[in-house]
């Protein structure tokens, strides 16, 4: 599951200040990079998913999503394991409000429990990848 594009790093660095100005060109405009890409075709439906679903909130981490970019906070989650890390997305996670901080299906009932595990399994990779590329390794 080798990443096709070895060259996150120089885009990053290259395009950061463009897109802080708001004319980034191929790379995500509202972070300056580009999501990874990754050979298996799981994991290549589940960033579709994650892009028209997930992103939303997990790109930047709105209201308390933890971010793509937020590793630290994403270890101990991972930790758990991916059966348990399917709940939250499948079923919700409510805060201590009562209240759903992230909707039960994401918010998009055409998903299939699959397709969320699919998009759950991308982000997992997409994080660890990033920190990888992020800590130079
Ligand atoms: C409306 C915003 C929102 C959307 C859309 C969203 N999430 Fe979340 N997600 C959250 C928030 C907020 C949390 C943190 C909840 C907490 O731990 O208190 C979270 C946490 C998670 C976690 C960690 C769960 C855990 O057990 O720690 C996973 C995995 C996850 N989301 C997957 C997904 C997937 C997959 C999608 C798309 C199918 C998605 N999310 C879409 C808001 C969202």
């Amino acid at each position: 599951m080798q990443p096709k594009s070895r060259s996150y790093r120089i885009v990053l660095t290259a395009t950061l200040a463009l897109a802080i100005s708001g004319c980034g060109p191929e790379p995500d405009p509202s972070v300056g990079f580009e999501m990874p890409r990754f050979d298996s075709q799981e994991l290549a439906e589940g960033r579709s998913i994650w892009m028209g679903t997930c992103r939303a909130c997990h790109l930047l981490g709105v209201a308390g999503a933890p971010a793509v970019t937020d590793y630290e906070n994403w270890t101990p989650r991972i930790a758990k394991g991916m059966p348990a890390l399917y709940k939250g997305p499948i079923h919700g996670i409510k805060g201590d409000d009562g209240k759903y901080k992230m909707p039960p299906r994401a918010g998009n009932d055409r998903l299939s429990d699959v397709q969320i595990q699919r998009a759950a399994d991308y982000m997992v990779a997409a994080v660890e990848h990033l920190h990888r590329q992020a800590s130079g390794e």
